[in-house]
């Protein structure tokens, strides 16, 4: 895709709005994961040698719809403040960032060259892509910096309307994850995909991925979803009616390609303390749930891997926060990890996974997008805000 690089900019000096993606995991106002954070700083530093003053704007949770869940607005602007972010990412620099309580009709501190906004969904218009909000945003800044890939997927005022209102680019993360999650649609074969995750949201990229990998692993929620479909009993595990009829047509479809676990670790409940055994899928005991792959299944996936140019991992093959659970993922992963193969990895969880068994730096490449790296291949890498982007270049 065309559009504008921060190379291509006159930015010395200038007031720059950068949209990152710091939506991550918060705990008692702790970050618990920041690698999103991390993987901005090439822009960041980048800003900062050329003297610019930065604004950084994200997203963090889903504000609004916890307020039609009937939380308070105290409760969810408690719960969804961007502040810890801002204490987390000094440290990661090493300078003071600023934070301002809101991300519109704002005073910016003249004594920081870095500062936070707070969350822009705690404003309604953000999602609803609206032109004043984003003229309102714009008018921030001089420039306006997308380097927020993990948000791309959303039409959303910060990553697209915005792009109408104030000269406008991509920054390092946003080519970054374009020139490796682009090798993807066109991969080196075998190409083998391991689709699994405690969310059914990936069905759209398995329907391109079906006709894109020679192999397609699968496990957790879509796994379970895709056997219930099949006529097979899965107890009380997670499934997703929803996407049933799919499956269906999707299993005639795929009949060769689809690899379903042959045995699966089972639990009386969800919990770290649950009794636990190791079941054939097909003999899954009633009011048990599946929470992760058995041994067998994750010598039949070595095997099917092992042979492997190119490998999309997309999700945790079983609930791998519990011990208990999380031995399928971590074996897999770190089978991953020895193959002389492009291994990338995508989807929300898989991040949290990959560092928590200290496989990042042996992946070729971690893809800070959940969502967005899965619609990156079911939509051929025309994400909304990159066609923003795309549009104003060409304009
Ligand atoms: C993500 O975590 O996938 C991105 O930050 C997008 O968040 P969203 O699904 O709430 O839009």
């Amino acid at each position: 895709m065309d559009f504008l690089k921060l190379n291509d900019m006159d930015l010395e000096g200038k007031r720059v709005l950068v949209r990152v993606d710091y939506n991550v995991p918060i705990k008692n106002g702790m970050v618990e994961d920041d690698t999103r954070l991390k993987a901005t700083i090439p822009t960041l530093n980048f800003l900062l040698e050329k003297k610019c003053k930065i604004l950084l704007m994200s997203h963090l949770g889903r504000p609004q719809k916890e307020l039609k869940k009937g939380k308070t607005w105290d409760e969810v602007k408690k719960d969804s403040t961007l502040k810890p972010v801002a204490e987390d990412l000094s440290d990661i620099l090493g300078i003071g960032v600023g934070f301002v309580g809101d991300c519109v009709d704002i005073k910016i501190p003249e004594d920081k060259d870095i500062v936070l906004l707070e969350n822009l969904r705690l404003h309604s218009e953000e999602e609803k892509n609206d032109d004043n909000f984003a003229k309102k945003l714009a008018a921030n800044a001089d420039i306006y910096v997308n380097d927020a890939f993990g948000a791309s997927h959303r039409s959303h005022a910060s990553v697209d309307a915005i792009t109408k209102f104030i000269p406008s680019c991509a920054g390092f993360l946003v080519e970054k994850e374009i020139d490796e999650l682009s090798s993807l649609l066109n991969p080196e074969k075998p190409f083998i995909a391991i689709v699994a995750g405690a969310k059914a949201d990936k069905i759209g990229a398995l329907k391109v991925l079906i006709d894109k990998a020679d192999k397609i692993l699968l496990a957790g929620v879509l796994a379970n979803t895709f056997l219930k479909a099949k006529g097979v009993n899965i107890g009380s595990s997670r499934y997703d009616e929803a996407t049933f009829d799919i499956a269906k047509r999707m299993i005639e479809m795929g009949k060769e390609k689809l690899i379903f676990p042959e045995d699966v670790v089972v639990a009386d409940k969800f919990s770290k303390d649950a009794d636990t055994k190791i079941t054939k899928v097909g003999e899954i005991p009633k009011d048990w749930m599946v929470l992760d792959i058995g041994e067998e299944t994750i010598d039949i996936y070595k095997r099917e891997l092992k042979d492997a140019k190119t490998v999309l991992w997309a999700g945790p093959l079983g609930v791998f926060e519990m011990k208990k659970f999380s031995n399928g993922t971590k074996k897999v992963g770190e089978f991953l990890a020895s193959l002389n193969a492009k291994v990338i990895v995508g989807g929300g969880d898989s991040i949290v996974a990959v560092n928590s068994f200290d496989l990042a730096d042996k992946m070729s490449h971690v893809s800070t997008g959940g969502g967005a790296s899965l619609e990156f291949i079911e939509k051929s890498g025309k994400l909304p805000a990159l066609i923003a982007l795309e549009k104003v270049f060409k304009k």
